[in-house]
């Protein structure tokens, strides 16, 4: 039987376990990076390892999320994590050298290799057919301490692209209307897989752009075939001895696929709340507007920007519009510059902010009260750009920067002919926001900085023989790492201060929660359908760690997540009948009497409900290697067993 492109790359990297659906695997791990906003924390993971250099090919960090520096945490952490770069064996990718996935595609990502990331968006590197998947920082420690990073044997999805984009339609279009056809949920548990005689028409930023949102599908990852386009983009960035090809064989199974037809689609947009609430920008046309925010890893490439200056030049932004423009990296910062099109986008009043993630993880530019902001970003999350009752609605930078110039959102098939925009021969090379690390030599002189902000994770204990303790908290469905760790700019500068951030754990939903957790030292969260969805933040594991959580029993996980709280030693549990959901009240007293023998043994496990009176059973959605780390109280401990 012939394979796909990922089970390719799973069996040649392939360590443990059995390449059938739903099974624990453990694969080599070739390269890994980690943003700032989550890397503080898995640097700190990887130092408690006692590891002395990272066991990776290429391990890079970057610094993007937590830019503004309005006080010296931010500060502190990025000396922090540059001092632990430069011993341990990892590149620092300097503050204004860009976003981590759009810097990552540029220059490091090689096809046919394995990448983790401490970052949701890490499948941005199936673009280049990377097998590229967002992962807890603890995962990403103990990938660069040369451990196997484990997931399940996911299905497989083809989608299959037929005929070719029209004018004005584009990549961020494709992946809106993939989002409206699978949903939210449509990819959990599998690997997107694209396919057919449309690929060869979209370039790899392009294909980048989708692989990038299917993170929003909840897929393991996405990824493209490495052809002649991924040879030509290598080569333009002047590394063609990285490319090798890639594509499936001809009778590789896929256990679904779906077809969509290029030529057919036309621009959409995401409405408030959720990226597959998909409408066409016809069907919205002439909505006013107040904000356009063009960037982020989603829509930041050099063409992406080129495309945006071309309909903005010579004109005006609508003066009831806020147009903010972030280009993805120094790279194309740079070559907008050289080329004139900067000029362009200043002329027509766009701010430009520095190459990072701003905006989209709520780092300034928030909009108005119940403002409506078109974002080229991924996720419209309620809350996430920072004001509360914002309205963001995802579309592409076509449509993005059309709309910024008449204040309504505009259809950009009204704007005329579109300019074609080639892809370049050459990029502008120049890496010098990139720092290598010290040889094992020199890295035994290298001092790690370490400021006040940086506190220790918090530590964690093996499983108790039972578990009681109140339901602290009960919430619905689709409930978001945002719901449970807010971003934003208030709180992004202390991701390395977990007793901090308690104070603002799950205040999105309820506002008393901290301070209810720290009263009773112990608790279980209640939740319904997809929780944890969203970025791979395992800040929403930890601070409820740190709170006291000690399982969390819901209808259905988001996958990383689950894993996250695996990682920290709390137990994730999955109703067996979803109707026991509506029998739980919040402040309910429960007990799971027999946990640690039942999880030993790999049984259900017993829940009571000792306020009603009423016992019933919750699986626990745990891999054995999983099931030995909860027991252990979390994934360092049980890596510290490992190693004896
Ligand atoms: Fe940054 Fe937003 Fe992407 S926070 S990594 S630009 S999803």
């Amino acid at each position: 039987m012939g394979l796909t492109i990922a089970q390719k790359i799973i069996r040649e990297h392939l360590v443990s376990g059995e390449m059938t659906v739903g099974s624990d695997i453990g694969l080599k791990i070739d390269q890994t990076l980690t943003q700032d906003a989550t890397g503080t924390m898995a640097y700190l993971e990887f130092e408690a390892m006692g590891v002395d250099r990272v066991k990776t090919e290429k391990s890079v960090a970057y610094i993007d999320h937590n830019t503004l520096q309005t006080g010296f945490e931010n500060a502190d952490d990025h000396r922090f994590i540059q001092s632990v770069a430069k011993k341990h064996g990892i590149w620092f990718s300097r503050p204004g050298n860009g976003i981590c996935h759009q810097v990552h595609l540029e220059r490091f990502g090689i096809p046919g290799k394995t990448l983790i990331g401490s970052d949701s968006h890490t499948p941005t590197g199936g673009g280049i057919g990377m097998l590229a998947i967002g992962a807890g920082g603890l995962d990403v420690a103990v990938a660069m301490g040369g451990g196997a990073y484990h997931i399940n044997m996911p299905k497989m999805l083809r989608v299959n692209l037929t005929g070719r984009l029209p004018a004005w339609v584009s990549a961020k279009d494709v992946i809106l209307k993939v989002l409206q056809v699978l949903t939210v949920k449509g990819g959990v548990g599998k690997i997107v897989e694209y396919a057919g005689e449309g690929v060869a028409s979209l370039t790899v930023p392009e294909r980048a752009t989708i692989t990038n949102m299917g993170a929003e599908l909840g897929a393991t990852t996405s990824i493209f075939p490495s052809d002649t386009v991924t040879r030509q983009f290598l080569a333009a960035q002047g590394r063609e001895a990285d490319w090798k090809p890639l594509s499936s064989d001809a009778d590789a199974v896929y256990d679904e696929e779906i077809t969509i037809d290029l030529s057919a689609l036309e621009p959409m947009a995401a409405c408030p709340h959720s990226p597959d609430n998909v409408k066409t920008v016809r069907e919205l046309t002439g909505m006013k507007i107040d904000q356009v925010c063009i960037g982020s890893c989603t829509n930041s490439s050099y063409l992406d920007m080129m495309r945006v200056a071309s309909i903005l030049k010579g004109k005006t932004a609508a003066d009831t519009v806020s147009l903010a423009i972030a280009p993805g990296s120094k790279q194309v910062y740079n070559m907008l510059a050289k080329n004139g099109a900067l000029g362009d986008i200043i002329g027509a009043g766009a701010r430009v902010l520095e190459c990072a993630c701003g905006p989209c993880i709520g780092m300034g530019q928030s909009p108005n009260s119940a403002g409506i902001s078109l974002r080229t970003f991924n996720r419209n999350f309620e809350g996430r750009s920072g004001t509360a009752d914002g309205q963001i609605f995802l579309v592409s930078p076509e449509t993005a920067a059309a709309s910024a110039l008449t204040g309504v959102l505009t259809d950009p098939r009204t704007l005329g002919d579109e300019a074609a925009i080639p892809m370049p021969n050459a990029f502008l090379i120049n890496d010098n926001m990139v720092i290598a690390p010290a040889t094992p030599e020199d890295a035994k002189n290298v001092k790690i900085l370490r400021g006040p902000n940086i506190k220790p994770f918090p530590t964690t204990t093996p499983l108790a023989d039972s578990i009681s303790a109140k339901a602290l908290l009960k919430v619905g469905d689709n409930i978001t790492t945002d719901h449970i760790m807010p971003a934003g700019a208030k709180i992004l500068p202390y991701r390395s201060n977990i007793p901090y951030l308690s104070n603002f754990c799950f205040t999105v939903c309820d506002k008393e929660f901290p301070a209810r957790a720290k009263e009773y030292g112990k608790g279980i969260i209640v939740g319904g359908q997809n929780y944890g969805q969203g970025s791979s933040r395992e800040h929403a594991a930890l601070v409820p760690l740190y709170l006291g959580i000690q399982a969390v029993l819901v209808k259905s996980f988001a996958r990383i997540h689950c894993a996250n709280l695996a990682n920290a030693g709390i137990l994730p549990l999955v109703f067996e009948a979803e109707s026991d959901y509506d029998r739980i009240d919040e402040m309910d007293d429960l007990s799971l009497p027999q946990v640690r023998t039942e999880l030993e043994n790999a049984q259900p496990i017993t829940v009571k409900n000792e306020t009603k009176g009423f016992t019933f059973r919750a699986k626990a959605q745990l891999t054995n290697r999983q099931r030995e780390m909860v027991l252990a109280g979390g994934l360092l401990n049980y890596t510290k067993q490992q190693n004896g």
